[in-house]
């Protein structure tokens, strides 16, 4: 399906920005301080492309067509990838709030970036787990070849 591929190959770049973010947290972990800028990409990156770009844009006619087609019937698994969303939305909102004081050499906001890069890093990488070896299963049974095209279209 032509509009799950879109999806996919957003999600390798979206992982492959994840180990550089994980990268950076084993670091703190190490009590060793990447520079600010690094934190400031990182957050711009994940705030345009991994949630505005892909999650809302794409995503969510995704998921209103399916709820619509299967008549809610998997809105339980819609529900739970929306909440995982929101809580990443909510993390890197965090990771940004803490980035000023992180570079002041605040300790207290230097645990809240390490606490936050750490929830965000690995609720973000289950999420795609999930999408690319579940949902999007059971997208590709239930979508036909117009809706797959109307999907890939929006998705451009
Ligand atoms: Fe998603
Ligand atoms: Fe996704």
């Amino acid at each position: 399906m032509k509009s799950l591929e879109i999806l996919i190959k957003e999600h390798a770049l979206i992982l492959h920005a994840l180990e550089c973010l994980s990268a950076a947290r084993d670091k703190l972990e190490k009590g060793k301080r990447p520079p600010e800028e690094f934190f400031q990409k990182a957050v711009e990156f994940f705030q345009t492309f991994a949630d505005k770009f892909h999650h809302f844009k794409k995503e969510y006619l995704m998921f209103g067509l399916l709820s619509q087609k299967k008549d809610g019937a998997h809105d339980g698994e819609i529900g739970t990838l929306r909440f995982q969303h929101e809580r990443c939305r909510t993390f890197i909102g965090e990771i940004e709030k803490s980035i000023k004081g992180y570079s002041a050499g605040d300790e207290i906001a230097t645990t809240m970036l390490l606490e936050n890069l750490a929830s965000y890093t690995s609720l973000l990488k289950l999420h795609i787990y999930i999408e690319d070896r579940i949902f999007f299963k059971m997208v590709k049974k239930t979508l036909s070849e117009n809706e797959d095209h109307a999907l890939f279209v929006q998705c451009l």
